[in-house]
């Protein structure tokens, strides 16, 4: 959900009308009386959405979902542009204001609104929560009178915000925990969380860093020297959770069929990038598909498995948006240039985004 009743109220403390769609909470256990109770309107959308002035959503919502909105509305939600130019071109067209939450910059004061990391936070610690209930076997080392059980090994790939999630999540459980990354200031953060990090060594580009602090896309001879240090260490483990991702790129292919087949029967691998094409060969959205007896966990939405946090998060951090920029007199939010620039995608009719427009 992009509101719940606490940012509701703010909202009103602002002077917003509210409104929301009936039901639409439900999954994230906030009932329509919770709405009410917080002054919210509830209705069906197709009602509450006429003469709307700004609309808040979790996923962009097609424009023919959008009849009645005042002209020109600025429409918040997460809106994956680069694989949904069509849809970013409809809201041209439309004449709305569409707002990528998902283009926050990476920016100090921009943390409270960033919804990657909220969402990739949550889905970090759950990807471990529900790879240790598929596998088969405990994390922590347990010495009982029959006998001594061996901490489970997990490695993670990818230490961006959901790979130092996931490394805590499974030091928490008791885990042996490796992890890598190819940017090698993610060494020290490893290290700092009782995690062994494994990295390329000697070759060019370890430094691994692209622009505004994520990953670049690796050389030829860096990506060799990765998947063969994978494959010696793949093997040994239990327990891997894949979270790689390059902005605007499909995610880098980390694990392939036969690195699966390396591994134990009975392994785990959880792909978080699965929506985003996946770093393990033959994961699948929304799927847990198994190969050479390990099982590959594909969910493509993981946050939303959470769904109460991150509701809770994801509306905070909409609301801590709108109410930075907020305008009294316009009753709306107006962008300053540094972050207008990086998140609005369409205004007055045209397509305005330069990292959309490539
Ligand atoms: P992401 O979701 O874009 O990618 C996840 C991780 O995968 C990254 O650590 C990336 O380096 C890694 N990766 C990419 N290709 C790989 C490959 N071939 N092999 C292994 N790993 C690979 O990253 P996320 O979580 O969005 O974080 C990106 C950066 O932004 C980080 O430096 C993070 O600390 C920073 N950040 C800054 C914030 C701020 O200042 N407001 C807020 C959140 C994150």
């Amino acid at each position: 959900m992009a509101l719940t009743p606490e940012t509701a109220r703010k909202l009103a403390n602002l002077g917003a009308q509210v409104a929301v769609e009936a039901g639409a909470g439900d999954t994230a256990a906030v009932p329509d009386e919770d709405y009410r109770a917080a002054g919210v309107e509830v209705g069906p959308a197709d009602q509450v959405v006429r003469g709307a002035g700004i609309v808040l959503a979790v996923q962009a919502p097609a424009v023919d979902r959008l009849k009645g909105v005042e002209n020109g509305a600025l429409v918040a939600a997460i809106f994956d542009p680069y694989q949904q130019a069509a849809l970013v071109s409809d809201y041209a067209v439309a004449g709305l204001e569409a707002v990528a939450m998902d283009l926050m910059p990476r920016i100090t004061r921009a943390q409270s609104m960033d919804v990657l990391s909220s969402q990739a936070n949550l889905a970090g610690y759950k990807a471990v929560i529900a790879a240790a209930d598929t596998f088969g076997r405990a994390f922590p080392m347990m010495m009982t009178a029959a006998g001594t059980i061996q901490a489970a090994r997990v490695f993670v790939m990818g230490v961006g915000v959901a790979g130092l999630q996931a490394i805590a999540t499974a030091r928490r459980l008791g885990a042996q925990v490796s992890a890598t990354d190819v940017r090698s200031a993610t060494r020290e953060q490893i290290l700092s969380l009782g995690a062994k990090p494994v990295f390329v060594e000697n070759v060019a580009g370890i430094e691994g860093e692209g622009v505004g602090g994520y990953a670049a896309e690796m050389g030829e001879e860096y990506r060799r020297a990765q998947a063969q240090l994978v494959s010696t260490h793949i093997a040994k483990q239990d327990i891997v959770i894949t979270t790689a991702l390059i902005p605007g790129r499909p995610a880098p292919r980390l694990v392939t069929d036969a690195q699966i087949a390396s591994m134990k029967p009975g392994s785990v691998i959880y792909d978080l990038a699965v929506a985003q094409g996946g770093n393990v060969e033959g994961a699948r959205a929304d799927e847990v598909t198994e190969r050479h007896g390990v099982k590959i966990i594909g969910y493509s939405n993981t946050a939303a498995r959470l769904a109460a946090d991150a509701s809770a998060l994801y509306a905070r951090n909409v609301y801590n948006f709108l109410a930075a920029f907020w305008d009294k007199e316009q009753g709306r939010p107006v962008l300053d240039e540094e972050i207008g620039d990086a998140v609005r995608l369409t205004r007055g009719g045209a397509v305005v985004n330069g990292r959309e427009r490539g």
